[in-house]
């Protein structure tokens, strides 16, 4: 009987961890999808290559506008901000308000996308 219910207890602590992993790999699946499609056209994540504009890998805990050889607009790199989750969801949801004078213009209203990006981001 014991063994039983610890036999039944162990398969739930296991179907449980299958079903987080899968959960974390259809978010991870999502967020890449997203940022192809919101960032990508100006943003690497895949690589440390700047192209037009900087690209965002390790950029949680970095400071704004640091990364060597990308040329911001004097406001962002002049801002003072650390990348977080937090100052993040503000810069996506109306870059300029939180940064009058960034050249990243594009707002991002959908907060679902942005804690998707955001958390891809993180993983980065
Ligand atoms: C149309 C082009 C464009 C798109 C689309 C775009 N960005 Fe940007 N992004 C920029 C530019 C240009 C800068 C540099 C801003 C500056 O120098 O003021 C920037 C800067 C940033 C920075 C600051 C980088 C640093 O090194 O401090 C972050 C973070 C960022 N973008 C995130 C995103 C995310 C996430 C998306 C998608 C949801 C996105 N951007 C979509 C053009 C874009």
């Amino acid at each position: 009987m014991r063994n039983a219910v610890l036999a039944a207890v162990a398969l739930v602590a296991l179907s449980w961890a299958t079903h987080e992993s899968v959960a974390q790999e259809a978010d991870a699946a999502a967020g890449e999808r997203l940022f192809r499609q919101r960032c990508g056209a100006c943003h690497q994540i895949a690589t440390t290559r700047n192209g037009a504009r900087p690209h965002l890998q390790g950029m949680v805990g970095r400071a704004a506008g640091s990364i060597e050889g990308f040329n911001y607009s004097p406001a962002l790199r002049d801002s003072g901000i650390t990348w977080t989750a937090d100052t993040l969801e503000s810069y996506l949801t109306n870059p300029t308000a939180m940064v009058p004078g960034t050249r990243m213009v594009q707002r991002f209203n959908n907060a679902v996308e942005r804690r998707t990006i955001i958390e891809l981001l993180s993983s980065r």
